[in-house]
């Protein structure tokens, strides 16, 4: 069997137990083998490989880091011919794939094609926190045109694309950043670039049809008062109490609300044509290629990342 490079560990742990290694090619799922130009990182790769969720990934090593991925079709599979350009998130939870590595094996929905004059790193820049961001406000908030939407932690990852997600599906978008970053989030969208140090404030002052917490670390208590009637407060961050009130607050005149991210092919195919038609742009923090993992997670694990961080392989 071929085998390939890639990002590894073989044990629970800091960046010290992550290595440049080999590893077999992967085994095909239901869509192509990709040979991967470019991935971008997410704080799932960092939060699975310190362990913290080690009751889901298992304790099979070796493991992989990275979730989304952009390249080139070099196996058929899933309706997509060799030689596709193509992008994607892995739904992955034990991290036995990954796609800081040469080659990646996407299920058919985890995968789609890039469309014509839309750059790689781009791509792979906005599979999962686009699909993050278009699940959450759509399909989870159900915004509405002309709905006021509040965005706390709005310059990161998620936050750069639900801005302006947000904004293409019609809402008036509101933001809450560090105060250096408030003229970037208006530049992507936000109507009301507001600092951290104003949200308590805002919360006891304001009314939203939905406060999206994409930095995860507003407790629903806090921001109930700022919804309107039938107003839905969405967190990206679970936790059991955040999955029992996701269920019971569905028939409440608030609620409080979880994304979890879903792959999904017709998601990545808007995500792709939005990207095309100039409606969203990818956001990238900084570029590193795949021999300077370390400094890459280095950077991740700052929490102060403005938009992605994209692997160059
Ligand atoms: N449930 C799901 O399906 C799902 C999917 C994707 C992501 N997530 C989770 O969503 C969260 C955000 O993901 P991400 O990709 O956007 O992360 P990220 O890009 O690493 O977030 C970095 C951003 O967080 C901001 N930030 C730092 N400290 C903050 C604070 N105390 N309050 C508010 N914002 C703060 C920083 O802004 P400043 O530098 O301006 O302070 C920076 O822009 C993570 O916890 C991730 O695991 C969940």
């Amino acid at each position: 069997m071929r085998r390939m490079r890639a990002i590894r560990y073989d044990a629970y742990g800091g960046l010290e137990q992550v290595k440049l290694g080999e590893l077999p090619e992967p085994r095909l799922g239901t869509g192509p083998l990709v040979r991967v130009k470019c991935a971008a990182l997410n704080p799932k790769d960092s939060l699975f490989r310190k362990g913290k969720f080690a009751l889901l990934s298992g304790r099979k090593f070796p493991k992989q880091c990275g979730l989304d991925f952009a390249g080139v079709v070099e196996r058929e599979g899933g309706g997509l011919s060799v030689g596709t350009p193509v992008f994607g998130a892995l739904n992955e939870w034990t991290f036995r794939r990954g796609t800081l590595a040469e080659l990646v094996a996407p299920d058919a929905h985890e995968v789609a094609a890039i469309p014509p004059g839309v750059d790689a790193a781009d791509a792979a820049s906005i599979a999962l926190v686009g699909l993050t961001a278009l699940q959450a406000l759509r399909d989870v908030a159900r915004i509405a045109p002309g709905a006021d939407v509040l965005i706390n932690g709005a310059s990161g990852g998620v936050g750069t694309v639900a801005i302006q997600l947000a904004r293409v599906l019609g809402a008036k978008v509101s933001t809450v950043s560090s105060d250096e970053m408030r003229a970037f989030c208006t530049s992507l969208g936000s109507q009301e670039a507001l600092a951290y140090s104003t949200l308590p404030e805002v919360l006891a002052s304001r009314r939203f049809d939905t406060v999206f917490d994409v930095f995860g670390n507003l407790r629903f208590g806090k921001a109930r008062g700022a919804l309107k009637k039938n107003g839905v407060f969405v967190s990206t961050v679970p936790s059991l109490g955040r999955v029992v009130s996701d269920r019971l607050s569905r028939w409440s005149s608030h609620q409080e609300r979880l994304v979890i991210v879903t792959p999904r092919r017709d998601d990545l195919d808007q995500l792709g044509a939005w990207l095309r038609e100039g409606k969203l742009r990818a956001v990238i923090d900084s570029r590193f290629p795949l021999s300077d993992f370390a400094a890459a997670f280095g950077k991740l694990e700052s929490k102060h990342t403005h938009g992605k961080i994209v692997i160059e392989l």
